[in-house]
């Protein structure tokens, strides 16, 4: 039988946090047995929220070489630029033509992308950010799509786009669906409903265990809950949360003792960066691997944009006899 196959991308904007683990990562490591995987960085994607081109290479190193020290095996699953497949520029322009302004200022990633990022106007490239990401996933006709929460919304976009095509012209794409882990999303630092790095709130899946637990030395808690002793409500907690997905053994006792206030915040917050740093711990000793053979992650891409090379430019061919283009 053969395998079915993921699709899935992320930005290079730097090194990776929690939040990119925990909402896609994990779950990209954890299927990588099962499937057939395709990983693209999406380098196109950047130049919708930031023209600066000066980093995207070195970002997109960083960047794998996070994915690498996390455990994606480069023998199972294919990694790749976008920008080295034109194709993806191609596809894009005529899927462009199957779906409507109106649809995509609908869109509530861009809503919430332009709130975040104080955007007065939008970049004609930026509405079309589903667009590009219908693309990517379709040239390789992708079956599912890992991604976080707030990604739905385009995956969303990239089925309709899907069936509208193959109404059109005839078959040729699956539609994708979105594969969600089970913390699809991470609060962050700052208790924002989104760890994000443009808003500052992370912890990198780079950061020593000093770091971690500075950084969630300082993190928000329950406001009323101001000593030791004070009963405190879990549930508005974002430390409670990464107790939840780093620490799930001890979440009766952990909730119990906030509620009571027999369990402080300081102790609570120092368990918790342990646990944090345990997860951490094997990451940050891969990195260094790959941080000292950057050669080798030049042929991983190398490999990967070859290989994708070949099955975008079959699928265009496909595209091309569909519409008639000659
Ligand atoms: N938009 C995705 C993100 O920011 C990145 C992405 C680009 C992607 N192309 C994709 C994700 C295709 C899944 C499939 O996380």
């Amino acid at each position: 039988m053969t395998k079915k196959r993921i699709l899935s991308g992320m930005r290079p904007t730097g090194k990776l946090h929690i939040g990119h683990y925990v909402g896609a990562l994990e779950n990209w490591i954890q299927l990588q047995d099962e499937y057939d995987n395709f990983h693209l960085i999406a380098d196109y994607h950047v130049l919708t929220t930031s023209l600066n081109t000066d980093d995207i290479y070195q970002n997109s190193i960083e960047m794998m070489i996070d994915w690498l020290a996390a455990g994606l095996d480069p023998q199972k699953n294919l990694m790749f630029r976008q920008s080295q497949i034109k194709e993806h520029a191609e596809l894009h322009l005529i899927l462009s033509m199957l779906i409507t302004v109106n649809r995509l200022e609908r869109n509530p990633t861009l809503k919430d992308q332009v709130r975040d990022l104080n955007i007065e106007h939008i970049i004609y490239g930026h509405l079309g950010y589903p667009v590009l990401q219908t693309a990517d996933i379709l040239l390789y006709k992708g079956d599912l799509v890992p991604v976080g929460e707030d990604q739905v919304p385009h995956v969303e976009i990239s089925r309709e786009i899907a069936r509208k095509f193959n109404n059109q012209y005839g078959d040729v794409f699956p539609e994708p669906e979105p594969k969600l882990s089970k913390f699809a999303r991470l609060p962050g630092l700052d208790g924002d409903a989104k760890m994000s790095k443009s808003l500052g709130n992370t912890i990198f899946l780079s950061d020593e265990h000093d770091i971690v637990k500075a950084k969630l030395k300082k993190a928000v808690t329950d406001p009323n809950k101001i000593r030791k002793g004070d009963p405190g409500n879990p549930d508005i907690c974002l430390i409670f949360a990464y107790h939840k997905k780093f620490n799930p053994g001890e979440i009766e006792e952990i909730g119990a003792g906030c509620r009571s206030g027999a369990l402080g915040c300081f102790d609570c917050k120092m368990n918790c960066a342990s646990k944090i740093s345990s997860l951490l711990a094997p990451i940050i000793e891969k990195r260094k691997y790959y941080e000292n053979n950057i050669p080798l992650i030049k042929d991983i891409l190398a490999d990967g944009e070859l290989k994708a090379k070949k099955i975008a430019v079959a699928t265009m061919n496909e595209v091309h006899e569909k519409m008639k283009l000659g």
